[in-house]
């Protein structure tokens, strides 16, 4: 089995990102939250935004609690272009009018086949992941260039081969994949680097129990070459490594974090969990 995930202070310099100011998309829970921390822990201010006001609200008191650091909530979302504006505007202002660091994370997902997607259902998915991870880029731009900042998109791995059920987020995670390539070539003149993390399945998250239900979970463990579901440390790792300046010359890169998963994984239950004889949840 892969060596546990290791602390995050005993690979990166605690002052590693001092002075710098992030905001993390979706920190309110899950992959976004773990980031969020991540990032205090090592000398940033953090704005963390959603939907949920009372979960940015114990998400932000959690960062403070283990980091020491102050922690700005942003309530809005990511579909509306506008609240995003009128919400971030006053709080990146009071931390000095500029952005060095963003990090798209949020999202929403569910198993669906196609036949019963309905058209609301595609958009949805699609307004969240990638046109809300568009609209937050364009909000923050002027932000971003002036302080020659960098971006962290997070994708997945299920746009890599056919993966039923998955239509509208794949789809949405191949569209950002093709954002985070084609604004490194834009960006890259004004010093701005853009790069993603795929993350494998991730325990205990909620994309880990909406997508891995019942005992499809046991039989995904047997195909991950590394042994073991990845930790948010795993993904804090990753973001540590391309938000710094480790990774000054590295952009439009979507670096793959799954311990192997992507390279072998099949389906399971398929293909009678699509035909729909055997139950989303079903016991394999
Ligand atoms: P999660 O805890 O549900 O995080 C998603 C976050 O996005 C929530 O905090 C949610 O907060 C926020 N959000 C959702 N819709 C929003 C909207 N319209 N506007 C603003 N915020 C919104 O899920 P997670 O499992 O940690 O996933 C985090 C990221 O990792 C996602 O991009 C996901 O696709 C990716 N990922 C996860 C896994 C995994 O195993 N977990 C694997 C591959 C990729 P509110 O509800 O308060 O808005
Ligand atoms: N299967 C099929 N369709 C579904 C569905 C499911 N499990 N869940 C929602 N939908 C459909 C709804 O029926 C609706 O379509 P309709 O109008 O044709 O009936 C459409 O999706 C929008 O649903 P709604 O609940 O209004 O959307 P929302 O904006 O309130 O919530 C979701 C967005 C559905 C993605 C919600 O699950 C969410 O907020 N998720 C965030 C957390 C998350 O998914 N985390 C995991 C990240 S990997």
């Amino acid at each position: 089995m892969a060596a546990p995930t290791v602390s995050t202070t005993s690979v990166f310099s605690a002052d590693l990102l001092r002075d710098k100011v992030a905001l993390v998309t979706g920190g309110g829970s899950g992959i976004g939250k773990g980031i969020a921390i991540a990032l205090a822990r090592h000398g940033a201010s953090v704005i963390i935004l959603g939907r949920n006001q009372e979960r940015l609200a114990q998400a932000a008191k959690d960062l403070t609690a283990e980091t020491g650091k102050a922690c700005e909530t942003a309530s809005a979302d990511v579909r509306d272009v506008k609240s995003l504006q009128s919400v971030l505007e006053p709080i990146v202002n009071r931390l000095g009018g500029k952005l060095d660091i963003l990090v798209n994370s949020a999202a929403g997902n569910f198993l669906a086949p196609v036949t019963k997607l309905s058209a609301n259902a595609f958009k949805t998915v699609i307004s969240i992941d990638l046109l809300g991870t568009f609209n937050v880029i364009k909000v923050c731009q002027d932000w971003l260039i002036k302080a020659k900042g960098n971006i962290l998109n997070i994708s997945a791995t299920l746009q890599y081969r056919g993966t039923p059920l998955q239509t509208h987020a794949a789809a949405a995670k191949a569209g950002i994949d093709s954002l985070t390539k084609t604004i490194a070539t834009e960006w890259g003149v004004h010093g701005v680097r853009i790069n993603g993390i795929a993350p494998g399945p991730i325990a205990s998250t909620e994309g880990w129990q909406r997508l891995l239900p019942g005992e499809a979970r046991d039989q995904a463990l047997r195909n991950i070459p590394l042994q073991r579901f990845g930790t948010v440390g795993d993904i804090e790792q990753a973001a540590l490594f391309l938000t710094s300046p480790a990774a000054s010359w590295v952009t439009g890169h979507t670096i793959v974090v799954d311990g192997g998963e992507w390279l072998t994984s099949v389906f399971y239950g398929y293909p009678d969990i699509v035909t729909g004889k055997m139950p989303l949840d079903a016991k394999l």
